[in-house]
């Protein structure tokens, strides 16, 4: 049913090719439990990551709408922004950023390298804020000032979480169930890390949908379970209401918040110890803000005993460039 209705919808076919799922061999061996990755790290654009699958569908609204510049918000280390920024440069059209130092940090790699130095790269004009605390309020009130300049912005919402944007993590729900399906396997369940919510929340509604007895687990990275649920459910049931579709039954919303201290954007031991044994084991490249976390929560959670029997699917959503933004991490 919602495969049916998600064609409904106007997306620009950005991503071409599924993304691979692949087993990481010697990882698998390392901890006598099969591991599979969802390399959505590999999207096609300005170093990959999650946010071209929910771009797909948001900047074909704003062709649609006929505008000329997407303008957007996040951290200064923001990789939602740094896609966003290469989307508009590969589609001809302006890029305005609101960023902020969630971290409060002057350390200069963070300040202007990484993911920071490719938006001057793609021609983003960046305006940095104290915080994002009013993000919706504050993206209006630059689009008011761009539209009195004579420009048309379009308004991408932090992470590309509205349900619009979510629709892009339903269909890579769909594409992924294929990809199971295919395997034969009995997958014990889905990792991936939660943060704005569209990903964790529309790839959650698509696999209730199709393999309803499959855990999908979000680790956070940003809030307590408490904080986070909340939008997670309400944007899983707005994507559904655009949808036109009832919220699956099996529909089941699992965080583990354990991951994500000391606070946002500042890795911690465990996220170290994950950055490294995949780089050493794979040659597979986490990050320190979210998929590093993420990994850590999937490995404590096999020492632990968290998941049920069969292998395990972790959802690379990329963010790897966030790497050069914090060198010093490596040498405390
Ligand atoms: C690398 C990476 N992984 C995961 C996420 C979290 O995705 P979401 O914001 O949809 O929860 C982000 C969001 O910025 C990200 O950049």
């Amino acid at each position: 049913m919602i495969k049916q209705t998600l064609a409904r919808f106007k997306r620009l076919d950005l991503l071409g090719v599924p993304t691979p799922l692949e087993k990481l061999e010697r990882l698998s061996v390392w901890l006598g439990r099969d591991i599979y990755v969802k390399r959505d790290d590999l999207t096609p654009l300005a170093m990959g990551g999650n946010k071209l699958r929910k771009l797909e569908y948001l900047a074909a609204d704003a062709l649609a709408q006929g505008c000329d510049t997407l303008i957007t918000a996040g951290a200064i280390q923001s990789n939602h922004v740094r896609q966003t920024a290469a989307l508009a440069a590969k589609l001809g059209l302006g890029c305005v950023a609101l960023l902020e130092n969630p971290i409060g940090t002057d350390q200069g790699n963070y300040l202007s390298n990484g993911n920071r130095l490719l938006l001057d790269l793609f021609g983003a004009h960046v305006e940095r804020v104290a915080n994002l605390d009013n993000a919706d309020e504050q993206l209006q009130a630059l689009a008011a000032r761009l539209q009195a300049q004579g420009k048309k912005p379009y308004r991408v919402p932090i992470g590309g979480s509205n349900p619009l944007g979510a629709l892009g993590y339903v269909r890579a729900g769909l594409e992924l169930a294929e990809q199971i399906k295919a395997t034969g396997l009995d997958f014990a369940a889905v990792v991936l890390a939660s943060g704005s919510a569209g990903t964790h929340s529309g790839l959650g509604l698509a696999l209730s949908e199709v393999l309803a007895q499959l855990p999908v687990i979000g680790v956070t990275v940003s809030r307590t379970d408490a904080d986070q649920r909340p939008k997670v459910e309400g944007l899983a049931q707005r994507t559904a209401d655009l949808l036109g579709v009832p919220l699956p039954a099996a529909f089941r919303v699992e965080l583990w918040d354990d991951y994500f201290a000391p606070r946002y954007g500042e890795p911690n031991a465990g996220t170290l110890a994950a950055i490294k044994l995949l780089a050493s084991q794979e040659g597979l490249l986490l990050d320190p803000v979210y998929t590093g976390k993420a990994m850590a929560g999937l490995l404590d959670g096999l020492g632990r005993q968290r998941f049920g029997e069969g292998p395990l699917i972790f959802l690379h959503t990329g963010g790897a460039p966030a790497l050069f933004a914090y060198p010093e991490i490596w040498t405390k």
